[in-house]
């Protein structure tokens, strides 16, 4: 593989941003090689700046569902540039996406276009704060809802800890208004609520949690968040910035047959394009400026760009079939890793929902963060450079989820399950 324009990127990169990235993990600092600059998409594949060609299941980190580069989206976009790309008043692009999210979702009546997900999730919980007159937040160790001060706190095991900040920077007082439980032990919920229910103002989640890798919800957890939310008058917020409309075209809400209050969205919603949503009932909706005291704006949301990739790729994923399609595929990708680490004695676990999938090197179960911790990154790291190496381009992390689009089909099945056979032989 050749890698000298990469490397000559990379060096200028560290020269100008912190860490040669505008994100931390595209520094590939996990897995112990220096990073590849992506020139160009085609569906299921990205090309890098020396040429070199890799089946994709980062995928942006899960927008580009209907693979890069999609014909239509390319052309949405091509239209609206033409006419002007940014005008801060309302557009006929903002009423199309709101009606499409709004009628996908039913717990969704009222919905505010945002330009990232971490923008979405920190305005959910300040319209949650507002609705309920309450401060108290509760989240779950392993699961990310971006980079809001208040959220990036983790964990605390076993019973409900006071939150200490994961990032510098953070005040310990906006931490503190954090408590963290395990995924996936609703018996912990119920203890906080018992001991402190009426000073919290809201559960959120991520309905399957994708960011410890991916870690479906328990037989009733999500049930039992519903149901205890709403004994105490706290909201339940999905954050389905990554579920949204990838799991279902009615997102892990439809998919469990679960009504939250608030919903948070973002990535496929705006088609690769940036963007985030929040949205919920009219009534709690009505809170957010200029309706209501919830300040909460942006110079470019709903973003005439935006909008158009998001209509686009929303009515794309209404054909026919596309959500079995994508789920096959993984099923099949998911038994197929199964089947070839096994082959090669490797103990692994396998966790797919639908188009979603991470592979622990970890025998299992993996159920929640500490399970998910117990994996070996040195040997993920491995594999992953071993898969690289054959033209497979998985998330550079053990604990992130890898994607699949509709342009994923049996040819990429093939090339990845062979190539994950070398890999697994290798270890
Ligand atoms: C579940 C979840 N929520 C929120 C975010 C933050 O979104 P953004 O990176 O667009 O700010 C992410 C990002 O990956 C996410 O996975």
């Amino acid at each position: 593989m050749q890698t000298a324009q990469s490397q000559a990127l990379w060096r200028a990169a560290q020269e100008f941003m912190p860490g040669g990235v505008n994100s931390p993990v595209r520094s590939f600092r996990s897995v112990g090689i220096d990073p590849l600059f992506i020139d160009r998409g085609e569906g299921a594949y990205v090309i890098d700046a020396d040429g070199n060609r890799f089946v994709d299941y980062v995928l942006s980190w899960g927008p580009m569902i209907l693979g890069h580069a999609a014909p239509p989206v390319v052309e949405a976009v091509a239209r609206q540039a033409e006419r002007g790309t940014s005008f801060g008043a309302p557009t006929a692009g903002e009423v199309e996406l709101g009606r499409r999210i709004v009628e996908a979702l039913p717990s969704v009546e009222r919905v505010r276009l945002v330009n990232s997900g971490t923008e979405a999730t920190m305005s959910a919980l300040r319209l949650a704060r507002a609705a309920t007159g309450r401060d108290l937040v509760v989240k779950f160790a392993g699961c990310y809802h971006g980079h809001v001060d208040s959220l990036l706190v983790q964990a605390g095991s076993g019973a409900a800890t006071m939150g200490v900040p994961d990032s510098a920077g953070v005040p310990a007082a906006f931490a503190s208004t954090t408590l963290v439980l395990p995924y996936n032990d609703i018996e912990a919920v119920r203890t906080l609520f018992t001991a402190r229910g009426q000073e919290i103002a809201a559960v959120i989640v991520e309905p399957v949690a994708a960011n410890m890798g991916v870690v479906p919800p328990a037989e009733g957890f999500l049930a039992g968040l519903r149901a205890v939310t709403r004994q105490y008058g706290a909201l339940l917020i999905f954050d389905e910035v990554i579920t949204g409309f990838r799991l279902g075209y009615g997102g892990a809400q439809g998919y469990y047959g679960i009504k939250p209050d608030l919903t948070c969205l973002g990535k496929i919603i705006g088609g690769g394009m940036p963007v985030g949503a929040y949205g919920g009932p009219a009534a709690i909706m009505s809170l957010v400026a200029p309706t209501g005291p919830v300040y909460q704006a942006g110079t470019l949301a709903g973003n005439p760009l935006a909008t158009a990739a998001g209509v686009a790729t929303l009515d794309g994923l209404r054909a026919e079939g596309t959500y079995e399609r994508l789920a096959s595929y993984m099923g099949a990708l998911a038994e197929g890793l199964r089947r070839a680490a096994r082959a090669a004695g490797v103990p692994v676990t396998v966790n797919q929902v639908g188009s979603m999938l991470t592979l622990f090197f970890h025998p299992g179960p993996v159920t929640d963060w500490e399970s998910a911790a117990r994996a070996d990154r040195e040997k993920y790291a491995r594999f992953f450079r071993s898969m690289l190496a054959q033209g497979i381009y998985l998330p550079p992390s053990q604990f992130e989820a890898w994607f699949a689009s509709t342009c994923h089909g049996e040819a990429e099945l093939e090339a990845t399950l062979e190539a994950a056979q070398k890999a697994f032989r290798e270890l």
